[in-house]
């Protein structure tokens, strides 16, 4: 059997990795500035990761969401306590675009209503409802058309405005900073009107932190930076550091319905063991700090470069936009310089190392970006 062809590979196989490094079978190594897609969050094969989830497994590592869980339970505080939504519960799933879907479900049982305000520019998944309000129209296919989404350009407060004063509007979805459209931020006063207006509204506010949470910004989520909260926040990539794992964070205004949400793989003994050794080697490393300091000095340097148009983000979530195609540049990068890159358009290089990322790798990565440019 073969594999379907849906991504087009890069002629390297990674097999090994080690904090921000990762080697491939030939023995070469690499620095890793995309942390495998914004998901390696306390570096690659760390220690405590590694016992932890070894631990478990020789243990046991899943059985159903019928009996009691207590490293559910013991997850749920300890991500309470470190995002500062304590009074929040938690539904554990398994992948951000199922986190998006139970997020979306959710607001709607809650009010009753169907329509969805999103975003241009943004991208929540591959799922039916998460693909739908992803504005991204050639990833929807027919059997997704159901839902009714209407999109609007990021901080245009006043489009928001009109749109949910019609009151038949379940829920806004918005990323904390859009990644795939480019490192998109939400201005502050925006964020906050919306705020405002989702409450007018009795619109269900759903923040998407993806991508933009678990640190990654510099604070635990991007929408803290603005100093407003969710009804509902979507967490997943850097959860467990590779392990697939995503949660919904919900306020205590919804109340839980026997059936109406579950899932038979989330939530297990593994990820749940996974997640927890996240959350412990963040609280133990300052690692949402780590993203701060060593962000802020990436950004400032960044902005010194000749020949790079704009550079935008924060923490560890940085989008380098060029005026011409960053193919060759980051080709460059990857097979000469042996550093990973994401993508995002055609024009934008997206760093999203994973948060243990040094000074010293942070140096390195200049040092290096500046002989590709
Ligand atoms: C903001 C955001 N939402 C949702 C998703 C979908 O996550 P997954 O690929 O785990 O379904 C992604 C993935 O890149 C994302 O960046």
């Amino acid at each position: 059997m073969n594999l379907f062809d849906v991504y087009p590979l890069f002629d390297i196989n990674i097999v090994k990795g080690d904090g921000c490094h990762v080697y491939d079978d030939k023995g070469s190594e690499y620095l890793d500035l995309y942390g495998g897609h914004a998901v390696i969050s306390v570096g690659h094969a760390h220690p405590k990761y590694v016992k932890a989830i070894s631990e478990q497994v020789a243990k046991l590592g899943f059985y159903s969401n019928s009996v009691i869980n207590t490293l559910q339970r013991d997850l749920a505080e300890k991500l309470g306590k470190a995002c500062g939504y304590d009074d929040y519960s938690l539904f554990l799933v398994n992948s951000g675009a199922e986190a998006n879907e139970n997020a979306l479900k959710l607001a709607s049982f809650h009010n009753g209503r169907k329509k969805v305000l999103s975003f241009k520019k943004s991208f929540h998944g591959r799922t039916s409802a998460a693909v739908k309000v992803t504005d991204i129209p050639k990833y929807v296919a027919p059997v997704n058309e159901g839902l009714e989404v209407v999109f609007v350009e990021l901080n245009d407060i006043e489009a928001v405005r009109s749109e949910l004063r019609k009151g038949d509007f379940s829920s806004v979805i918005i990323e904390g900073i859009q990644g795939i459209g480019g490192i998109q931020m939400p201005n502050a006063q925006f964020m906050k009107d919306l705020r405002e207006v989702c409450t007018e509204t009795k619109t269900v506010l759903i923040l998407d932190e993806i991508q933009s949470g678990y640190g990654r910004s510099g604070k635990f989520f991007a929408h803290q930076h603005f100093g407003i909260k969710a009804d509902v926040i979507t967490v997943a990539k850097g959860i467990a550091n590779g392990f697939p794992m995503s949660g919904v964070l919900i306020s205590p205004e919804f109340t839980p319905v026997y059936g109406q949400l579950g899932t038979t793989f989330g939530g297990n003994h593994l990820g749940c063991a996974a997640a927890i050794a996240v959350l412990d080697i963040m609280a133990e490393e300052n690692l949402v700090e780590n993203a701060a300091k060593v962000g802020d000095f990436l950004i400032a340097e960044l902005k010194k470069f000749d020949g790079i148009k704009e550079v935008r983000g924060t923490g560890l979530m940085i989008g380098l936009e060029f005026e011409n195609p960053i193919k060759e540049i980051r080709t460059k990068l990857l097979f000469e310089q042996k550093v990973f890159t994401g993508v995002a358009g055609l024009n934008t290089i997206r760093l999203l190392p994973p948060l243990c990322l040094t000074m010293d790798d942070a140096k390195e990565f200049l040092t290096r970006l500046k002989k590709c440019l």
